[in-house]
């Protein structure tokens, strides 16, 4: 029932990016780190992200001497170690041999040497190294107690247009197509003469070349998620080869745009994230929060357990245009609200701070100063006393029975494609609109892809699904004919999965007759137009888009109130197999999305595990071990508030029963269990 990180550590961790490295010549400083990471109480520690030039100072000369001493003293204080590979930054000397390791920008130019996350991922040569580094650092620490977790480069992101990566693209193509008339027929080059007569024809988009192949551009982006997987594979065989057993994972940023993290997931045992909200201490915080409660649950539902928080910070960044300083109890709070999504980790950049260069003032748990005595470092370590008398919730799931659909191909296709609002089709504030009723009424949701069950669901929401293959319509026509309910939107399968338009009406791929509805025109708004949608829930104003379409079957939920299109259906809802399917085809504000999920949670029964009615800018989510439910109860506002329940809870972590008027003070969590 229970799934672990590494369960030969059954705790929540927590800790932070220690690098010794950058202090070998202050070995009273080194000492003091463990007295520090005992105070602070912290259990995990990331060594090791950006050695490489301590471990290799020259080609084939190695030196483990820092790193030896880190795992042995971090095990005797009480900790245990996430160990990095080092592929992130390289040494200057590599670089310098090896330029071909160095990566090519679309304009053909090649970097010099410096900064980090910029190699080419195809470079046999960077490969080859990068798999030698890591094979002698799980030859030399296979054994350690302290290892836990394998730490794989960090951030990986970004693209290269070297010869080696464009040959790569096209034999990724060649194996996907297998015919160059498939390919062009896929991407329908015979628009404006682009029909490619040999594979070496094809390069990868870029501004002063072919940028208006729709189906190039998204086979480009895949083929990067490709490549950039198939580096992260050859670090893991390198550390799996000595330690079969140690969980690899590498660090994420959320629902970053360059990579589909689903194909770099199925490659992990466990997910990691970084994650940098700018919370301000005002009421914007409780649009932040929700922003980062999304992220964290797309986290846990990419492998459906426990993640980790590998990056977050103790206080503030040096890289927002308005470094603030998190308020007294927001990084509680904020940490907290990980492992009420489902992390099972809260790690920081950093753990102390660099005396130097580009992140001197980043915030750390241990600042400049040295000491314990700063308030950043005591709230850390309050944080960490609390996480430890959490051990109930380690390794414990989420159950949801709503999910909204992000998938990456459909974002990159919407993006490309060209029409409607085209600089920004705002389709993450779109899912973040479904997200909010959601999530402001404490009910749990997962962020599945198309290849998830879909029929563990009682609720799919699509947001603007415009690339739909006609395998992904089956398997939606299927969810629904099995009595699910499912919400699209306007913009939902326009195109296939190689961006092809699907003939024969909108909404393709088979989904016409589930929607019970033919979309046959979108007029897309300039900001200064709206319309109105007349519901039985009210009048709602229209911006954006409104489609034109037509019931076929669909009982009609709502109507337009002008424009040439005035008593046209807006919203639909259609009988299908045992199961239904609304269709949304007008944008609204948000007050029309949370009506109508509202009454969508109504009809299906999907209520919170807490009672209680949460005041705004309350959140309560909640795990389960099957026997227990707990239930986060959280307070984002800074101000107190005060919120009911009927129930009788008992705290997690004491014991003391709750029941009747609970106040929560500015930015508090109570953490809650009842019987399940
Ligand atoms: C990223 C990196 C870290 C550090 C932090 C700063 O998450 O992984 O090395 O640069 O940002 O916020
Ligand atoms: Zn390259």
């Amino acid at each position: 029932m229970k799934k672990y990180i590494n369960a030969s550590f059954p705790h929540l961790l927590h800790g932070g990016d220690y690098n010794p490295d950058q202090w070998q010549d202050r070995p009273d400083i080194l000492a003091e780190d463990m007295r520090l990471m005992q105070l602070a109480n912290c259990n995990a520690m990331s060594v090791g992200i950006f050695a490489w030039a301590a471990l290799e100072p020259e080609e084939g000369k190695y030196d483990f001497s820092f790193m030896d001493k880190a795992m042995d003293d971090i095990y005797k204080a009480g900790g245990r170690v996430v160990l990095a590979t080092p592929s992130g930054a390289r040494p200057a000397w590599l670089s310098m041999k090896y330029p071909e390791v160095l990566r090519t920008n679309a304009d053909g130019s090649r970097n010099t040497h410096g900064m980090r996350h910029n190699h080419c991922f195809t470079s046999p040569v960077y490969r080859e190294k990068v798999a030698n580094i890591n094979r002698r650092i799980a030859e030399r620490y296979k054994d350690h107690p302290a290892l836990l977790v394998w730490h794989i480069s960090n951030e990986y992101g970004g693209r290269c247009y070297c010869e080696n990566c464009k040959n790569a693209f096209r034999e990724w193509l060649k194996n996907k197509y297998k015919t160059l008339d498939a390919l062009n027929h896929a991407w329908w080059t015979a628009f404006w003469a682009h029909t490619y007569t040999d594979w070496s024809q094809i390069d990868p988009p870029m501004d002063h070349g072919e940028k208006y192949t729709n189906g190039l551009d998204l086979d480009w982006r895949r083929f990067v998620s490709y490549q950039t997987t198939d580096f992260m594979k050859n670090e893991i065989a390198a550390v799996r080869e000595f330690t079969p057993n140690i969980p690899v994972t590498t660090n994420m940023m959320g629902f970053y745009h360059g990579l589909d993290y689903r194909v770099l997931a199925k490659e992990l045992d466990v997910i990691a994230n970084d994650i940098y909200p700018t919370w301000r201490g005002t009421d914007a915080d409780i649009h932040t929060a929700m922003l980062t409660a999304y992220t964290h649950d797309l986290c846990r539902t990419m492998k459906h357990q426990p993640f980790m928080l590998m990056e977050c910070t103790p206080s503030h960044v040096n890289w927002h245009d308005y470094n603030k300083l998190k308020r007294p109890g927001a990084h509680e709070l904020s940490a907290l609200q990980t492992i009420a999504h489902g992390g099972d980790t809260v790690q920081y950049f950093q753990f102390r701070k660099s005396r130097g260069a580009g992140e001197q003032f980043h915030g750390a748990v241990v600042d400049h100063e040295g000491s314990e005595n700063t308030r950043v470092f005591k709230e850390v370590s309050a944080l960490g006393a609390r996480m430890k008398q959490l051990d109930a919730i380690v390794g414990t799931k989420t159950e949801t029975r709503v999910a909204i659909l992000h998938d990456w191909s459909n974002k990159w296709a919407l993006d490309s494609a060209q029409g409607f609002q085209n600089k920004n089709k705002k389709l993450d504030s779109v899912q973040h609109r479904f997200y909010e009723p959601f999530w402001k009424r404490g009910i749990n949701v997962d962020v599945i892809c198309p290849e998830d069950d879909f029929t563990k669901y009682d609720l799919v929401i699509a947001p603007m699904l415009y690339s739909v293959s006609n395998a992904q319509g089956e398997k939606l026509a299927a969810y629904v004919a099995e009595g699910g309910t499912l919400v699209c939107t306007y913009a939902t399968a326009m195109v296939d999965d190689t961006t092809l338009a699907h003939l024969g009406g909108w909404p393709g791929a088979g989904l016409r007759k589930v929607f019970g509805i033919w979309n046959e025109e979108i007029d897309t708004l300039y900001p200064e137009d709206h319309n109105t949608v007349a519901t039985d829930m009210g009048n709602f104003k229209a911006v954006d888009y409104c489609e034109l379409i037509h019931a076929e079957g669909a009982a009609v939920l709502g109507t337009y109130q002008s424009d040439f299109y005035a008593g046209r259906p807006a919203v639909t809802v259609n009988s299908y197999g045992k199961g239904k399917a609304y269709y949304l085809a007008f944008r609204d504000t948000g007050d029309f999305t949370d009506a109508m999920m509202a009454k969508l949670m109504g009809e299906l029964h999907i209520v919170s595990d807490f009672d209680g009615e949460l005041p705004h800018g309350v959140s309560a989510h909640s795990r389960t071990d099957g026997k227990s439910v707990f239930v986060f109860l959280q307070n984002f506002n800074n101000a107190s508030v005060c919120v009911k329940t009927a129930e009788k809870w008992q705290t997690v972590e004491k014991n003391t029963p709750v029941t009747g008027d609970i106040s929560l003070a500015p930015f508090e969590t109570v953490i809650l269990k009842k019987a399940k």
